[in-house]
């Protein structure tokens, strides 16, 4: 065994920077944010590291030679018995219910499957088989942090959407709830917020500290006990120790503005590529032929025919009958006996991000998800947003702040809406806008393939881990502090009060 230790580490050595070992584990179980994932360890592999993933989707790496894969196959059915977007939607749920009631018991319920993966529990049992480099893993869930403790490497979080604000304080990044809505529940506009805006931002952070951290840290802390207690309390207490690169699919084009310390790189577009021809020919011939336009109309993988309801298939249906271009909607299903108008196709598979680059596309119609809205930008095609839950309000909103689309929802739109949002929204001036973020975004000294493969190589050759390596400088960098600081707001706002009320007895009292 000393032996094989010897050769390990005398090879980890000779290829620390050239080649890591890297174990990723991948615990949210949505389809886009697992193809995030898929993007940035290729890009890995392609560089000459070795990789172990788990996922919860299996990722396509096209039979690569250095990489092992594990499923968590049972991990998106048991989030989607407690999670339903369009519940959410219908039932207008306040966040604080959706976080409490039922995302974080998914967290829960997700991450217990996921940790009795039996190659999990190998890796913990058996660690000293294995070596590895670094650990790179999505935040949202924590249960895959500690393994950095068990492999004596530093972390690199990866999120496929904006970081939550906790993960951003620890690596010293702006955090600020008056300045940020420091949520992606709360669709506000960095630095542009109205007081009420601001309040309501502050009120989530307390809420999500005090709360939601609070039941989230817990139920961590349970598994990570049941899991890794053989590496005593102390790490078990804080298994962000670890922490050395932040990966966000953000961009700061898009509206993702916040001061960021070196070590976080903002890598939104990663996943767009470029785009393929389109091999289905009845699809290819409708593009073709669509001189007048097409509106491209794809809600996401969650919304199908029965979700959506037949009365607002019918509504949607009417208004593209009226319209001179064509559309092209993906969807599930067709009710039989459904009156289909001649300018409408309807499919339901389409190559999204190869169709949006067709000359002939003029409009896209969605959900407001963030990987389609990057395809699009990347395509030169203007939006209307129906968002129904989590990122998707606030990536709406951040477009329509730059005038590349237009919010509406599903719920309450008019026809007539709908028909004038389409006729604005096809303006020249909107796919300028459009190219003209498409051209902040690219515009860079270093592009995101590069500077992924910078900053994790970097990671790995210097094992750094940020709190040891540079300190964290946030304000909220403990609970107590936290506490201190909403305490003394919470006193300020109590001394105007009373201040107001004697100013007002004073007042009195002299008139009397
Ligand atoms: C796989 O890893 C080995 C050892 O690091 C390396 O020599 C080889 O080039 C890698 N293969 C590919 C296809 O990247
Ligand atoms: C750890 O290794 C031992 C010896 O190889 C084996 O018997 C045991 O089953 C392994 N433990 C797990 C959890 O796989
Ligand atoms: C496209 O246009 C050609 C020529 O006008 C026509 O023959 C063909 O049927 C059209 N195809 C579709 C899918 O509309």
């Amino acid at each position: 065994m000393k032996v094989v230790h010897f050769f390990i580490f005398f090879y980890a050595l000779l290829c620390s920077v050239e080649s890591g070992n890297i174990l990723a584990i991948f615990q949210f179980p949505y389809f886009s944010h697992q193809r995030f994932h898929q993007t940035v360890m290729q890009i890995l592999l392609d560089e000459g590291h070795t990789v172990t993933v788990f996922s919860t989707h299996p990722h396509d790496y096209k039979d690569h030679p250095n990489v092992t894969q594990y499923v968590f196959e049972d991990s998106i059915r048991i989030h989607s018995e407690h999670t339903d977007m369009l519940m959410y939607r219908k039932k207008k749920m306040h966040y604080s219910q959706i976080l409490i009631q039922h995302e974080s018991k998914a967290y829960y319920e997700a991450a217990k499957h996921e940790m009795a993966h039996p190659e999990i529990q190998r890796m913990i049992k058996n660690s000293s088989d294995y070596h590895f480099d670094l650990v790179i893993a999505e935040c949202f869930v924590c249960t895959s942090f500690l393994f950095a403790e068990v492999f004596d490497c530093p972390i690199a979080v990866v999120t496929a959407i904006e970081a939550p604000y906790m993960i951003h304080s620890l690596f010293g990044n702006d955090v600020n709830s008056f300045k940020h809505s420091e949520s992606l529940f709360l669709p506000y506009i960095h630095g542009k917020m109205t007081s009420l805006q601001k309040f309501d931002s502050f009120l989530f952070q307390m809420f999500h500290e005090l709360v939601f951290n609070t039941v989230n840290v817990y139920n961590n802390a349970k598994l990570n006990y049941e899991h890794f207690s053989h590496l005593g309390m102390r790490s078990i207490r804080s298994p962000t120790d670890r922490l050395g690169l932040l990966m966000t699919n953000t961009n700061h084009a898009f509206g993702h503005v916040r001061a960021l310390m070196p070590h976080t790189i903002q890598i939104g577009y990663t996943h767009v590529e470029r785009p393929k021809k389109i091999e289905d020919l009845e699809l290819k011939e409708f593009l073709d032929n669509s001189t007048n336009g097409v509106i491209i109309k794809a809600l996401g993988s969650t919304v199908n025919t029965k979700s959506l309801g037949i009365e607002n298939v019918k509504k949607f249906l009417n208004i593209f009958s009226k319209s001179k271009m064509n559309i092209l909607w993906k969807l599930d299903e067709i009710e039989p006996g459904l009156d289909i108008p001649s300018n409408v196709k309807i499919v339901s598979w389409l190559p999204l991000a190869d169709a949006l680059a067709h000359p002939n596309v003029k409009l896209l119609i969605f959900h407001g998800g963030i990987f389609t809205a990057y395809e699009a930008i990347d395509r030169g095609v203007p939006m209307i947003t129906f968002p129904l839950a989590y990122d998707q309000f606030m990536n709406a909103r951040l477009m329509a702040h730059k005038g590349i689309a237009m919010e509406m929802d599903l719920n309450s739109f008019k026809d007539s809406e709908l028909t004038s949002a389409i006729q604005e929204m096809t303006k020249p001036k909107y796919a300028a806008n459009v190219r003209k973020m498409r051209s902040l975004a690219y515009d860079q000294p270093i592009n995101n393939r590069d500077l992924i493969v910078w900053h994790v190589n970097n990671v790995i050759k210097n094992r750094i881990i940020y709190a040891e390596d540079f300190g964290s400088l946030s304000i909220f960098g403990s609970p107590l502090n936290h506490f201190l600081v909403y305490a003394g707001i919470l006193l300020t706002l109590l001394y105007i009060l009373v201040k107001k009320k004697l100013m007002k007895v004073e007042e009195k009292c002299k008139m009397s």
